[in-house]
């Protein structure tokens, strides 16, 4: 279980800069992976239109101009829409958010929508001449405006308001706490930008899912303070899971049935009843998984068994019952 968390952390912490903690310089490339991705996956009509739009707002202009309204044209081409019952907010857990989402198939988060997805993972941001490929500056938040200055955060404050406006019916937020702090963090964008702007007419019901690290766990810490604020702003009493199966079934399934990740995911099972549709595909998954490693395992011993009798036993096998 040890290394599993440790595994956990590392690859949270790993992913923790696409939404600009640190501040890379601009993506190599930009113009071409925007509207790559746009040709290949998006419903936008015009991609070099849109690319102009993007391209107009950031290039050529001090990024720490740049605020969430700059983006007004690009989110006004961008299709936004979210199936029904799918968003799925996150906050400290974007490694296994996406997994877990799945291109949208399973859950839809912002980085799924055509909005989010052409730009996830990149970085940009302004000078005199065209883009900074060098670095780009941290970005600020005015908290008299609650606006954030800084292209890239910028950006995200806009994707994340417009992605929680229109998230509708049943929706979930997948926490985790790479850092070993809270996993509801007042700061985050979750706190600031999607739960303040999910729609109570919209919203039907809200589903908490936390990935915990021996600490915090549903019903205390930041935890408590989510669920006031859930009801505060929608009106609403969330479910609330510890470390939930689909999470552990992630885990399994990228490691594997000997890992350690599968011992994980079957010693800390805890019952937390997900809606079939997504808890069955899931296990069925994992299961398919662990038994074609399970075949793969028995098939290599059989083959070092049959090397270990026809060579002269350098030394004795153990384990194996040989
Ligand atoms: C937006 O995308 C959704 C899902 O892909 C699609 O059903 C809808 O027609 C699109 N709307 C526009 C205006 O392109
Ligand atoms: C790039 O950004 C860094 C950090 O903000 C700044 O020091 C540098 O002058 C910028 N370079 C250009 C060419 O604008
Ligand atoms: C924040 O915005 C307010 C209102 O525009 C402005 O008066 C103030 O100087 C800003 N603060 C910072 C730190 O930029
Ligand atoms: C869990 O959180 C605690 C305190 O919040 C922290 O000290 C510890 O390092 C975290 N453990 C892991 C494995 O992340
Ligand atoms: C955020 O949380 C910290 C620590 O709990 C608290 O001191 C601070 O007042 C909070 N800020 C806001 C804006 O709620
Ligand atoms: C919430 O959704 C309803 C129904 O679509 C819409 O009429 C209303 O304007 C929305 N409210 C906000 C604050 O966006």
């Amino acid at each position: 279980m040890q290394s599993a968390l440790l595994m956990l952390v590392a690859g949270l912490a790993l992913a923790s800069g696409v939404r600009g903690d640190d501040a890379p310089g601009t993506t190599a490339h930009l113009a071409e992976i925007f509207v790559g991705r746009c040709f290949d996956k998006s419903t936008v009509a015009d991609c070099n239109a849109w690319w102009a739009a993007f391209n107009q707002v950031v290039a050529d202009v001090d990024p720490l101009s740049v605020t969430a309204a700059s983006f007004d044209p690009y989110f006004a081409i961008a299709n936004f829409s979210t199936p029904v019952d799918k968003a799925m907010f996150w906050s400290g857990s974007q490694y296994y958010v996406h997994q877990l989402s799945d291109a949208g198939l399973r859950y839809f988060t912002m980085e799924d929508t055509v909005g989010g997805f052409v730009q996830n993972g990149l970085h940009w941001c302004g000078s005199s001449s065209g883009y900074n490929y060098t670095s780009c500056p941290p970005g600020f938040r005015n908290t008299t405006t609650d606006t954030w200055y800084g292209a890239e955060l910028a950006f995200w404050q806009h994707a994340s308001t417009t992605f929680a406006r229109q998230a509708t019916g049943r929706v979930s937020v997948l926490l985790g706490s790479p850092y070993g702090g809270s996993a509801y963090r007042n700061s985050s964008f979750f706190a600031l930008y999607e739960l303040p702007n999910m729609n109570t007419s919209l919203v039907t019901a809200i589903d908490v899912y936390v990935i915990t690290n021996g600490t915090e766990r549903c019903g205390s810490g930041s935890l408590v303070a989510l669920v006031q604020d859930i009801k505060h702003h929608l009106g609403l009493t969330p479910s609330c899971y510890d470390n939930p199966d689909m999470v552990r079934f992630i885990l399994c399934e990228n490691n594997g049935a000997p890992s350690a990740q599968c011992q994980f995911a079957n010693e800390f099972s805890e019952s937390s009843d997900l809606p079939a549709d997504k808890a069955v595909p899931l296990a069925l998954g994992c299961l398919l998984g662990g038994a074609i490693l399970v075949i793969a395992v028995q098939q290599i011993l059989l083959l070092r068994k049959k090397q270990a009798s026809s060579q002269p036993m350098r030394q004795p096998l153990m384990g194996y019952g040989a």
